[in-house]
């Protein structure tokens, strides 16, 4: 006996169509018009559209960063990810300088432990290769493809915390090209970077928005075409990750024509908040908008729309880094260095991406499907996985309500953050029941906002090397 969802329009990447979707166990079993619902539980999604559950490939849950620890752990991070209609995220284990690799990825396992509500995968962020030549850190790298982590992350900013330089990326670059695995790359010239900012607090300029003129775009852009160069040379594919702006863009779009193996993502904040609005340097309330990369002018959300149609850029995912206005971000209180870099987005990606892109003519709902779902699961090597409905794999199943209306607020959020970045925001598009693998864990028209499943049922995925689905 299975679960048969009737009536609805799937969607997938490249059409819309009325069909059912038979769930059985963890998996789906039937995808067809007018299946049989002889012995099986109906659910009726009629007026809805059934959708792979959303993958969020860029998270932080429990990070010590900044002085303190992201605010949302496995637990209310996976849990606010389900209500928003997210079954997988994607987070980041960070290797500490001086430690392994095997080390980092025990610690985030541990955390994870038990606490995770929606399945989850890790990247491995490397800061350090170990003595000599690298070759027991390039060793490790095997090892964690044998593990099922198929991304290593690389920092180009932050330097003495988690920045490398281009020799040992170059290295790493290397080793992923001859492992299939796919490098992430955080693109900013971290170094540059670090002297406008003491230049800015020798100067007194210590509110939030000095965060973000300290990091020009221009430091994003070099950093790009940068990593994207190197791993040209290395021959191997390459993911920027939370790609800002328009200069970056034109380096990534440069790299691709020339036929680097080169993939990029935006993240929601990007899309809709900006420097004018939410950051003129007004108040201290602007602490709450202190990310990295920083909010752009807006001139440059038009051409990062663009790019998600065009497809030169793959993927929205969040960067949710979530810190508590009252206590954590008040770190930075008097100097913006200190205050802890991040927003909480986890749970409202795919109501900001449908509002301000299906909603507003931006992109298709096969597009929005392709960019949440199926080119996640694609590029980071689980696809065989999630992000598609079709028999044997996860049901990992969204029904969307296009007709719902939400209204955005830290009042009424799963989130752990005392503010909400789209506060008072109202949107038309809503998860309305959440399956994962099979198990309604989120019903937003009876219990809304609530987690219905086990904490901790969630699973870690394993994931191939397809070098970002290139190979
Ligand atoms: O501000 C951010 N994005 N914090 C998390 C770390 C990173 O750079 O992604
Ligand atoms: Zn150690
Ligand atoms: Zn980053
Ligand atoms: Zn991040």
């Amino acid at each position: 006996m299975g679960t048969l969802i009737q009536n609805g329009t799937v969607v997938s990447s490249d059409r819309s169509q009325l069909l059912d979707v038979l769930m059985e166990g963890e998996k789906i079993a039937k995808v067809g018009p007018g299946l049989d619902i002889a012995g099986h539980t109906v659910v009726d999604a009629t007026g809805l559209l059934v959708m792979p559950g959303g993958i969020d490939v860029h998270t932080h849950l429990d990070m010590p960063f900044g002085g303190t620890t992201s605010a949302d752990d496995y637990t209310t991070g996976t849990q606010a990810a389900a209500v928003g209609g997210t079954t997988t995220v994607i987070d980041f284990a960070l290797q500490s300088q001086g430690h392994t690799m095997k080390e980092a990825l025990a610690t985030w396992l541990k955390k994870s432990d038990n606490k995770a509500c929606v399945d989850f995968s890790l990247h491995m962020a490397v800061t350090d290769l170990g003595p000599g030549d690298g070759s027991q850190g390039l060793r490790e790298m095997e090892e964690m493809l044998a593990a099922g982590i198929s991304s290593f992350k690389l920092f180009m900013a932050y330097p003495g915390v988690l920045m490398i330089d281009d020799g040992l990326m170059f290295k790493v670059m290397q080793k992923a090209a001859a492992l299939n695995a796919l490098c992430c790359i955080h693109a900013e010239n971290g170094s540059a970077i670090d002297i406008v900012v003491a230049q800015m607090i020798a100067e007194g300029k210590t509110a939030p928005h000095y965060h973000a003129l300290s990091r020009s775009p221009k430091a994003e852009a070099e950093a790009t075409h940068r990593a994207i160069a190197l791993a040209d040379m290395a021959g191997a594919a390459v993911y920027i990750v939370h790609l800002s702006n328009e200069y970056a863009l034109d380096e990534l779009k440069f790299m691709q024509a020339r036929g680097a193996k080169a993939l990029a993502e935006t993240c929601t904040q990007y899309l809709v908040l900006s420097l004018e609005d939410q950051m003129p340097g007004k108040s201290w309330e602007e602490a709450k908008f202190v990310f990295t990369p920083p909010l752009r002018e807006k001139r440059h959300q038009a051409p990062l729309w663009k790019a998600l149609v065009e497809g030169s850029l793959s993927v929205v995912s969040t960067d949710h880094c979530p810190f508590r206005f009252a206590d954590q971000k008040e770190l930075g209180r008097g100097n913006f260095t200190k205050i802890p870099n991040g927003g909480p987005g986890i749970e409202n990606r795919l109501q900001i991406l449908w509002h301000f892109g299906v909603n507003a003519g931006r992109i298709t709902q096969e597009k929005f499907v392709e960019l949440c779902c199926t080119a996640p699961a694609r590029i980071f090597g689980m696809g065989k996985q999630k992000g598609t409905i079709a028999p044997g794999l996860d049901a990992d199943i969204l029904l969307w309500d296009p007709k719902a209306e939400y209204t955005i607020s830290a009042a009424t959020q799963c989130m752990a953050t005392d503010y909400s970045m789209f506060e008072g925001w109202k949107v038309q598009g809503n998860a309305a029941k959440v399956f994962s693998r099979g198990e309604l864990v989120v019903d937003n028209t009876v219990q809304p906002g609530k987690f219905l499943g086990a904490t901790g049922r969630g699973r870690f995925v394993r994931r191939e090397a397809n070098a970002g689905g290139f190979a």
